[in-house]
């Protein structure tokens, strides 16, 4: 009888699970791995999450080796958390174009103009930005993380929409900059529209990575976590939904009778999906590549993001 395409791709992800099952265990590695994966990383991470659960998995880590499926900034947190460790990833052209929005010089420029402000930075950043940082937050504990910050002025970098949501919850003055996540941005109000005349029952949930605009269509607005906490939790039965594709792994998973309709076919970001199956059991064998973060640089990095993981998400 004839295999299937589909057979034998089976085929090689079961040769390929086999052999990481045992790369890991020569290794003394952890997989941890962000929700907007490819399913085929997800299913076989020790740890689907977030960048705040990730980051503190990272931190807490008896492993010899952190295999960060994600994007590089997340790795460069990892590894700014757990120096001594050796943090891989599947393929350094996972970047974040969000990340590359702020550098140092814009940051520091914007830090003398606003001497007394305190500087608190997306963890979707690079490692130098973080070592200018006071206090760096992600989606899931931005607001805790501003409410918690003892200045009345705020230089924030680097998503002016995350700024835009958190700036609704704080009298603080925010000096916003004016970065953005591709993926996130995209989606518009015309888009939703339209799906929720498609899909009039359903709840509209959405990332606060996306534009003011479209945060006031949402019945529920949260981090990747909290969305996913939330479908999980409600009695509603369908969602539409206004994050990355990757999230419906989790969604199926905890709610196999609900429905979810991602809320347009755009909503994917094609750095996170450069990561594959072959290409994480490739970096175990060759151990490579490694993330590096110069010392002085993470040392001070290491401070911003260690105040952050003290604020609850
Ligand atoms: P969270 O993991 O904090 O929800 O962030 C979303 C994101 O865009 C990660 O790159
Ligand atoms: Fe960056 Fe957006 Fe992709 Fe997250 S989803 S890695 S913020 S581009």
């Amino acid at each position: 009888m004839q295999t299937t395409a589909l057979e034998r791709k089976q085929e090689r992800n079961e040769q390929l699970k086999e052999r990481l099952l045992q790369l890991k265990e020569e290794r003394n590695a952890i997989i941890l791995a962000h929700y907007y994966q490819r399913d085929e990383i997800q299913e076989v991470a020790d740890f689907r999450g977030d960048s705040f659960l990730l980051a503190q998995k990272a931190a807490q880590t008896d492993a010899d080796t952190i295999v960060f499926c994600g994007v590089h900034f997340m790795g460069e947190s990892a590894k700014i958390l757990a120096p001594d460790k050796t943090v891989i990833i599947p393929d350094e052209r996972a970047g974040c174009p969000m990340a590359d929005m702020v550098n140092v010089d814009g940051l520091r420029e914007l830090k003398k103009q606003h001497p007394n402000a305190a500087v608190v930075t997306y963890i979707n950043s690079s490692a130098d930005v973080k070592a200018e940082t006071d206090i760096c937050c992600t989606s899931a504990n931005a607001v805790k993380v501003i409410q918690s910050v003892d200045a009345d002025e705020i230089i924030w970098v680097p998503d002016k929409n995350l700024g835009d949501y958190v700036s609704k919850f704080t009298d603080k003055k925010m000096i916003i900059w004016e970065g953005y996540c591709n993926t996130h941005d995209m989606l518009t109000v015309k888009d939703v529209e339209q799906m929720k005349i498609k899909h009039p029952q359903a709840q509209f949930v959405v990332h606060p990575e996306c534009r003011p605009e479209v945060l006031e269509l949402a019945d529920f607005v949260g981090s990747t976590t909290a969305i996913i906490k939330y479908c999980r939790e409600s009695d509603h039965q369908e969602f539409i939904v206004g994050t990355e594709d990757g999230t419906g792994y989790q969604l199926r998973n905890d709610s196999p009778e609900k429905t979810f309709h991602f809320a347009t076919k755009y909503l994917v970001c094609p750095n996170m999906k450069v990561n594959n199956l072959k290409k994480l059991v490739k970096c175990l064998e060759t151990m490579g590549p490694e993330i590096y973060v110069p010392k002085p640089v993470a040392d001070k990095a290491r401070l911003s993001l260690e105040r952050m993981l003290q604020v609850t998400a």
